[in-house]
């Protein structure tokens, strides 16, 4: 497959990746796919989600990851995946949730183009730190999973941002205040 620019095919094509693929991942998709659909932007990208670790393959999202998001206006859909090497190949950035994760992407890489298509999520969001995570709620308490939708929601209107000024997605930069 060749990058996202293909004639009437989505632009840019996202990969959000965390360790199991059904709390992180499926809720930073999920609140992307909102977003993308807000905005008017369906159509120009493609969004999936994958994990590192291979334990819960075929599952859907975690039940607390579901109901928190629901609660929020926001539905999980899928079914767990592992991370492959030719997820280089399908996508155009692998958006980590954690360090482990990136390390464990770009162990896989076979250059360092496709080394610097993994990044962590949370570096699109102008108000987080200069490196942040979005952390592991799954041995957690409710309030983690809620934590997780704040970061994703955050760093998923960054990122747009950041598409959108470089010129990779049509249409205004949003703003964000503060
Ligand atoms: P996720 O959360 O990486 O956000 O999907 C986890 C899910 C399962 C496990 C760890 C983290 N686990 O150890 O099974």
């Amino acid at each position: 497959m060749t990058s996202g620019s293909s004639v009437g095919g989505p632009r840019v094509r996202l990969c959000f990746v965390c360790l199991g693929n059904i709390c992180r991942s499926p809720t930073a998709e999920g609140v992307m796919a909102a977003l993308v659909k807000a905005e008017g932007l369906e159509g120009q990208v493609e969004l999936d989600s994958a994990g590192t670790g291979a334990w819960h393959v075929g599952e859907s999202p975690d039940s607390r990851s579901r109901e928190v998001a629901a609660r929020r206006g926001y539905r999980l859909v899928g079914a767990a995946r592992r991370f492959t090497a030719e997820d280089f190949d399908n996508f155009d950035y692998l958006l980590a949730m954690d360090a482990s994760n990136l390390e464990n992407m770009r162990a896989l890489a076979r250059s360092e183009q496709e080394k610097s298509k993994a990044v962590l999520f949370r570096s699109f969001d102008p108000k987080a730190p200069r490196i942040a995570e979005v952390p592991d709620p799954y041995y957690g308490g409710p309030d983690g999973f809620d934590r997780v939708l704040d970061m994703c929601e955050s760093a998923a209107k960054g990122l747009i941002g950041h598409l959108r000024s470089t010129g990779q997605l049509a249409g205004q930069t949003t703003e964000q205040p503060g």
